[in-house]
C-alpha cells in the first residue's frame, strides 16, 4: 500500500524538521510549509490524508488555514499544535474543523497515537461513505424494481409485454442491450422477436449462450463473450455490434419449469456485470416469469374463447350447406374493409367476433323457413328477419370482456341501412356504429357472390342461384352507396375488393369469376 501523505504547517523550522523526521519514522510521507498560504496551495495540488498545523503563525493563523482548507479539501482531518491552549478556546478550534490537539513541547509518542487514530477514523468514514453510497444505489435499484414489477403486471398483451420487458430490463440493469428468449421444449428451440421488424428468430436449445442457459439452467456471467468457444459471433458481425460483458440466466415459472432465458449485454460504464447485478436480474426474472405466465394464460383464454365462437358460428352456417363458411367470409371481408379504413386493434377484435356471430340468431329460425328454397311469403320473411333480434338475445347472455362489450349490438345491426329502412330497428347512418355498417356491406357482398338456393334479384329481375355477375354486384354497391350502405365503407371496400377476390381465387370463387371481377374493378378505377 502507498504511504499516506501528511501535510505539516508550522512557522517554526525546528518543529517542522522534527515532525518531518518523526513522520518518516512512523511510516508516512509528508510535505511541509512554514505558512498558511503555501499550505493551501499544496492542498490544491495534492490530496492529503491529514494535516498537522500550528495555531499561532504570522500572516494566516491555524484557524484561518483550517477554514480555507475546508473549501479546498473538506475531508482532510486537522491535528492542531499549540502551546497556547488558553488563547484559543477548545470550542473555537473544534468549530474551525480540528479533529484533535497536540501540545508543545511535542511528545512524539502522543503524536503517533493521535495521528494513527485520526487516520483510522478517516478510513472508517471513507468505508462508511462507500457503503452508504452502495446502499443508496441498491435502494434506488430496488425501488425501480418494484415500479417495474407493477408496470409488467399491468401489461397482459404478449405483443406489448415482450418489448416492455426488454426496455425495462435494459434500463434497470444499466445494459446496452437485452434479449429475451422463450423456450419451446416441443420444438427443441428457443425463440425471440427482433425489435425492428418483430420478426421471430429461432435457435436450437444448446446453441450459443442463451441456448446453453436454456439447456443447463446455469447462469453465465462473463466479461467478454467472444472468449467463449460457443458464442455465435455472426449476430455481432451482421449488426456491427460488439458483445462484451454478458449476464444470462434462466427464467422459471412457479412450477420450476424453465420457460425463458434473459440475457443482458454490455454494462454501461463497467467492464462486466457484478454480484449486485446478478441479484437484481434474479429479482427481475421473478417478475418477468409472472408477467409472461399471465400473458400466456390470457392468450390461451382468448384462443379458447375464439375457438368456441368459431365452432358456434360454423354450427349455424352448417345448418345449410350453401351458407357454409358465410360467417367466416363475412368476418374476413369486414376485417379487410376495417383494415383499409385504418381502424385500431380493439375495433378489429370487435369486428372479428361480431362478424363470426352476426347470424347466430339463425339457430332459432325453424328449418321450414331457414332451408326454404325459393322466395319467402311475407310471414316467412318476417320470421327470417327475426334472426337479428335472436342474435341479440343470444349474445346478451355471453360474457364479453370490457373491450368487446359492444359485440352483441354490432352483430345485431348487420341488416340495418343508413337510410333507416333496414331492420330490426330502422336505425339511420349516424345512429349506426361504423363496425355494423362495415358488417352490412360484407354480409351483402357474400350473399351476392355466393351460390344460394334462392334466386337473387336486382329490382324485379331474377339473377338465378349462382354468384351474381360481378358487374351487377358493382352496380348494386354503387346504387346503394349512401342509401343502404355507408359511402366511406363502400369506397374502402372497392379499394380492397381485388385483394379479397384474389385470396379466394380457385377456392370460394372460380378463377374466371375472379379474373372477370378484377378487370371490371380496374376499369372502375
Ligand atoms: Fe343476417
Ligand atoms: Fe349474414
Amino acid at each position: 500500500m502507498d504511504k499516506e501523505m501528511i501535510l505539516v504547517v508550522d512557522d517554526d523550522t525546528a518543529t517542522v524538521d522534527i515532525l518531518e523526521e518523526a513522520l518518516g519514522s512512523f511510516g508516512y510521507n509528508c510535505r511541509t510549509s512554514n505558512n498558511g498560504f503555501k499550505a493551501l496551495e499544496l492542498m490544491k495540488k495534492e490530496l492529503f490524508a491529514a494535516a498537522i498545523c500550528d495555531i499561532r503563525m504570522p500572516g494566516m493563523d491555524g484557524l484561518e488555514v483550517m477554514t480555507e482548507a475546508r473549501k479546498i479539501a473538506p475531508g482532510v482531518p486537522f491535528i492542531v499544535i499549540t502551546g497556547f491552549v488558553e488563547e484559543y478556546v477548545y470550542d473555537q478550534v473544534i468549530e474551525a474543523g480540528a479533529t484533535d490537539f497536540i501540545r508543545k513541547p511535542l511528545r512524539l509518542g502522543e503524536l503517533k497515537i493521535k495521528l494513527d487514530r485520526v487516520l483510522s477514523e478517516r478510513l472508517l468514514q471513507k468505508k462508511n461513505r462507500t457503503l452508504l453510497k452502495k446502499a443508496n444505489s441498491l435502494n434506488d435499484r430496488l425501488t425501480g424494481l418494484l415500479i417495474m414489477a407493477r408496470e409488467l403486471s399491468l401489461e397482459l398483451d404478449f405483443e406489448n409485454l415482450f418489448p416492455l420487458i426488454i426496455k425495462k430490463v435494459t434500463e434497470a440493469m444499466g445494459a446496452e442491450r437485452t434479449s429475451l428468449y422463450l423456450i419451446d421444449w416441443n420444438r427443441g428451440e428457443i425463440w425471440t422477436k427482433v425489435a425492428e421488424h418483430f420478426k421471430k428468430i429461432r435457435l436450437p436449445i444448446g446453441k450459443g449462450i442463451s441456448g446453453r442457459v436454456a439447456e443447463t439452467g446455469d447462469t453465465i456471467n462473463v466479461a467478454d463473450a467472444w472468449n467463449l468457444p460457443y458464442f455465435d459471433r455472426s449476430f455481432d458481425q451482421d449488426s456491427n455490434f460488439r458483445t462484451r460483458a454478458v449476464l444470462c440466466m434462466p427464467i422459471s415459472n412457479r412450477q420450476g419449469d424453465r420457460i425463458a432465458v434473459i440475457q443482458v449485454i454490455n454494462k454501461v460504464g463497467g467492464l462486466r456485470f457484478g454480484k449486485d447485478d446478478l441479484q437484481i436480474l434474479k429479482g427481475l426474472s421473478g417478475f418477468v416469469a409472472i408477467a409472461l405466465e399471465n400473458s400466456f394464460l390470457i392468450e390461451e383464454l382468448e384462443a379458447s374463447f375464439e375457438g368456441a365462437i368459431r365452432t358456434l358460428a360454423a354450427t349455424v352456417d352448417a345448418r345449410h350447406p350453401l351458407t357454409a363458411g358465410h360467417s367466416q367470409r363475412v368476418t374476413e371481408y369486414a376485417l379487410a374493409i376495417a383494415g383499409e379504413m385504418k381502424l385500431d386493434e380493439d375495433a378489429l377484435k370487435e369486428i372479428n367476433y361480431a362478424g363470426l356471430l352476426h347470424d347466430i340468431g339463425k339457430i332459432g329460425i325453424k328449418d321450414s323457413v331457414l332451408l326454404k328454397s325459393g322466395p319467402f311469403t311475407a310471414e316467412e320473411r318476417a320470421a327470417m328477419n327475426e334472426h337479428t333480434t335472436k342474435t341479440l338475445a343470444i349474445l346478451e347472455k355471453f360474457h364479453f370482456s370490457k373491450k368487446l362489450r359492444d359485440v352483441p349490438i354490432l352483430a345485431t345491426y348487420h341488416h340495418e341501412k343508413v337510410n333507416g329502412k333496414g331492420y330490426p330497428f330502422g336505425l339511420t347512418g349516424n345512429e349506426l356504429p361504423l363496425a355494423s355498417k362495415i358488417l352490412a356491406a360484407a354480409d351483402v357482398f357474400d350473399a351476392l357472390t355466393s351460390r344460394r338456393d334462392y334466386p337473387k334479384y336486382v329490382g324485379n329481375e331474377g339473377m338465378g342461384f349462382e354468384p351474381m355477375p360481378f358487374g351487377k354486384v358493382i352496380g348494386i354497391f354503387k346504387a346503394d352507396r349512401g342509401s343502404h350502405f355507408d359511402p366511406g365503407v363502400i369506397d374502402a371496400f372497392f379499394r380492397c375488393m381485388p385483394e379479397i377476390l384474389r385470396r379466394h381465387r380457385g377456392k370460394h370463387f372460380s378463377p374466371e369469376y375472379v379474373d372477370g371481377a378484377i378487370s371490371l374493378l380496374e376499369a372502375e378505377i
